[in-house]
Order: structure tokens, then C-alpha cells, then sequence
């Protein structure tokens, strides 16, 4: 039941996406000057929020998504399942989640639907349309 695709309402889309463009703000981009904010939907309909934490050793830098996985999995443990995933920048350019970003969402929801930023405005896919062949170990 958990994991079966049901469609996201309109209201709860549009909380996720303003919940992102908050969290957003307490982005640490001192770097790329690139803030994000990510919130996930888990099944059970709670929402968690993350921000893209940069490093000056650039490759540690954690994405926005991938801080609102983890701080999720913090707080409810290993059973998390993500039904839905908003994506927000301050540029208001087109931002889907980076393809690392992808794999650990496709880790806790393998039917997750994304909102995001588009070329030609806010877009929706599904996690495995953005990531075909995800990899599991079983
Ligand atoms: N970033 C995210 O947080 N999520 C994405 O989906 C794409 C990129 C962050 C990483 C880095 O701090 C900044 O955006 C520029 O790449």
C-alpha cells in the first residue's frame, strides 16, 4: 500500500514546492551562490525539508534532496518511502535533481513523482523517468 502510486494533490504539491523555496534559504552556497531547497512527501504523508550545504573542499557538498532524505531517515529510521519530491532554486532557473540525487531518491521511492523547475516552467516526472534502470542491489 505504502509504496503505490497515488496522485499528488494540487494543494499538497503546491506546500512541498512553498516548503522548498523556504527552506532554500538556510542554504549554505557561499560557493556557487546557487541556493536550493528540496521537501519530500513520505507515504505516510509527513513532509521533510533540505537545503544544498557546500564545502570548501567542493566535493563533499551535500544537495538539497539528499539533506531532506538523510534528515527524514534521522528522524523515522530505514523505512522511509518517499511519494513525493519539490525542488526549488533562487535563480528560478531549471533545476532537477543531480543524478546522485536521483539514485537515493530512487533508493527510498522507486515510484517517487519529482517537481521541479523545467526549461519552460514547472515541470513533474516520475523518478524513473529521470533515472530508467535505477540500481538495486535486490
Ligand atoms: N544542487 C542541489 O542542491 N540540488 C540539485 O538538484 C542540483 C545542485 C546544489 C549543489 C551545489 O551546492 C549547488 O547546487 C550548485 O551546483
Amino acid at each position: 500500500m505504502g509504496m503505490q502510486r497515488k496522485k499528488v494533490p494540487a494543494a499538497i504539491r503546491e506546500r512541498l514546492l512553498r516548503d522548498a523555496r523556504k527552506v532554500m534559504m538556510n542554504a549554505y552556497a557561499p560557493f556557487s551562490h546557487f541556493r536550493v531547497g528540496a521537501a519530500i512527501l513520505t507515504s505516510k504523508g509527513q513532509v521533510f525539508v533540505g537545503c544544498n550545504v557546500e564545502n570548501s573542499s567542493y566535493g563533499m557538498t551535500n544537495c538539497a534532496e539528499r539533506t531532506a532524505i538523510f534528515s527524514a531517515i534521522a528522524r523515522l529510521g530505514p523505512k522511509l518511502e518517499i511519494h513525493a519530491v519539490a525542488v526549488a532554486n533562487d535563480h528560478g532557473v531549471p533545476c532537477s535533481p543531480c543524478g546522485a540525487c536521483r539514485q537515493v531518491i530512487y533508493e527510498f521511492g522507486p515510484e517517487a513523482v519529482v517537481f521541479y523547475q523545467g526549461k519552460k516552467g514547472p515541470k513533474q516526472s516520475l523518478i524513473t523517468e529521470l533515472l530508467p534502470e535505477g540500481f538495486r542491489l535486490k
